[in-house]
């Protein structure tokens, strides 16, 4: 028996004709500041989605057979082998990879582009070619493997699909991979990655695609796309379970060395030796997330069975909503790498209230309206100080305070992100809080914490929640932030 949370359901409250797959924790009410209940508005999918019912059902599903897996012998053991390896399939599936490419689980994204790093084995003359508008995760890895060209921010796709053709081009400074993110984590631009992928593979490169934030809202397709290595996200897919996955060419994998080891990726050690197993198992060793990958499978299912045509549709829909509405909000001002009728963008938009701290407007949106944004640089710091115009001697003071703690006043931006589970009523919800906030300010007086930058109200009556599983220790909200920036 599956509980449904208060107010869940599949059809959508802002009358659009096509019902879109329930998640869990849909109609939930949180405290505000005075300790008024208000109904959540979660909007800041970009940075984890919440769980499809799906997810969460195949996970209690599995549950009772969970057993050890790949090497048990007993029926459970078996069953929870046989559920984790048709997961492998639908995830391979979803991405229409070729039959020749092999899915690893990993945790995340992050992991997934640090193992394809390590895997990988660039002419010693080869640099990687990548963008300076990437989340970290696109970046740091390939400075341990390689020299790396970032492309300046580009003004259109256009512009970005030449800098990509001359960078290939040029003779002096050969490029080995090309990797680049499917969509923006900060101003939501879908990348151009077919031409990209087909410019790569035209000079020779291999192509390399960060579909952490695509992957929900966009059908990818490997081989029309012309992408070599992919690397996605379950928590950005509503499968909250902590799965991710890398899928590359299987003989790009096969006889290199895994980046963990341990068991399960290996065929036979000696004391001073090891024969490393065969794929997909030598780049998963330790123990795998199981639950974490039938969640991932599940998420990728409901959202095949979905129609991307209506995820799509929903989005955009809601993405027009808030542009019109946001259009009329004073001091705001919307930060995007493209505009224009014909930039295919995800429901991400990143602003600044003027003389409001991104971490103000980001604390009193949570504390006086309910509604969850993120703020600050989107662990996307080098594309966060073009956007605001701050210059490589600014960026690196910044970065001097940081490393003597001082996180009050960095600057940043709030970002709002939606999906699925969004409605025209959560849109309006953050409109008239906006509105409040850059008309009139915060209501409530806050303070900011010098660690973290972080505010939170001077008076916070919100408790969070007794968990059964934790010990009853009261945490006040104020109390909670850890602040990643
Ligand atoms: C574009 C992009 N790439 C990579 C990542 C890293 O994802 P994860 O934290 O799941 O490893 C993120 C996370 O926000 C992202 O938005």
């Amino acid at each position: 028996m599956i509980a449904t949370p208060q107010g869940q359901s599949g059809t959508r409250s802002d009358g659009a004709t096509r019902a879109l797959p329930p998640l869990v924790g849909r109609g939930l009410e949180v405290p505000l500041a005075n300790g008024e209940l208000r109904r959540y508005v979660n909007l800041d999918y970009a940075a984890t989605t919440p769980a499809l019912e799906a997810a969460r059902n195949a996970v209690l599903e599995l549950l009772p057979f969970y057993s050890s897996v790949h090497r048990g012998s007993g029926f459970n053991s078996q069953a929870t082998t046989q559920a984790y390896e048709a997961a492998r399939q639908v995830v391979a599936q979803f991405v229409r990879a070729r039959s020749s490419d092999t899915v690893i689980f990993v945790r995340n994204t992050t992991e997934a582009l640090n193992l394809l790093a390590r895997c990988l084995t660039l002419r010693p003359d080869h640099a990687v070619l990548t963008t300076a508008v990437e989340h970290h995760a696109n970046l740091l890895p390939w400075r341990r493997m390689a020299s790396v060209v970032h492309l300046e921010p580009p003004a259109s796709p256009a512009t970005l699909i030449a800098a990509v053709k001359r960078a290939l081009e040029d003779r002096a400074r050969p490029v080995g991979l090309v990797t680049i993110t499917a969509a923006s984590n900060v101003t939501g631009e879908v990348f151009p990655l077919r031409e990209i992928g087909h410019l790569a593979h035209m000079h020779g490169a291999l192509f390399a695609v960060d579909a952490a934030q695509l992957a929900a809202h966009r059908p990818i397709d490997m081989q029309a796309l012309n992408i070599d290595f992919l690397a996605l996200s379950g928590h950005k897919m509503y499968a909250p379970f902590g799965s991710g996955a890398l899928v590359a060419p299987s003989a790009m994998l096969r006889n290199v060395e895994p980046m963990l080891a341990g068991g399960g990726a290996v065929d036979f050690v000696t004391l001073d030796d090891v024969q490393w197993t065969a794929l997909p198992d030598r780049h998963e060793a330790g123990t795998p997330n199981v639950l974490g990958a039938v969640a991932l499978a599940a998420a990728a299912t409901e959202l095949e069975r979905t129609g991307f045509e209506h995820v799509i549709a929903h989005e955009r829909r809601l993405l027009t909503y808030l542009e019109t509405h946001f259009d009329d909000l004073p001091k705001t001002t919307r930060y995007t790498l493209w505009e224009g009728p014909s930039v295919d963008r995800l429901g991400i938009y990143t602003f600044g209230v003027s003389s409001l701290a991104h971490a103000l407007v980001a604390a009193a949106l949570s504390a006086e309206h309910a509604v969850g944004v993120r703020h600050g640089c989107f662990c996307a710091h080098p594309y966060i100080t073009h956007l605001l115009g701050i210059t490589f001697e600014q960026a690196h003071l910044i970065r001097e305070r940081m490393r003597r703690g001082q996180h009050e006043g960095i600057p940043g931006a709030v970002r709002v992100s939606f999906g699925i589970g969004t409605s025209i009523d959560d849109i309006d919800r953050l409109v008239a809080g906006l509105r409040q906030l850059s008309e009139q300010g915060p209501r409530l007086t806050y303070a900011c914490d010098p660690r973290t930058g972080d505010y939170a109200p001077v008076d916070d009556r919100r408790a969070m929640p007794v968990f059964d599983f934790l010990p009853r220790t009261e945490v006040s909200a104020a109390g909670a932030g850890c602040g990643q920036f």
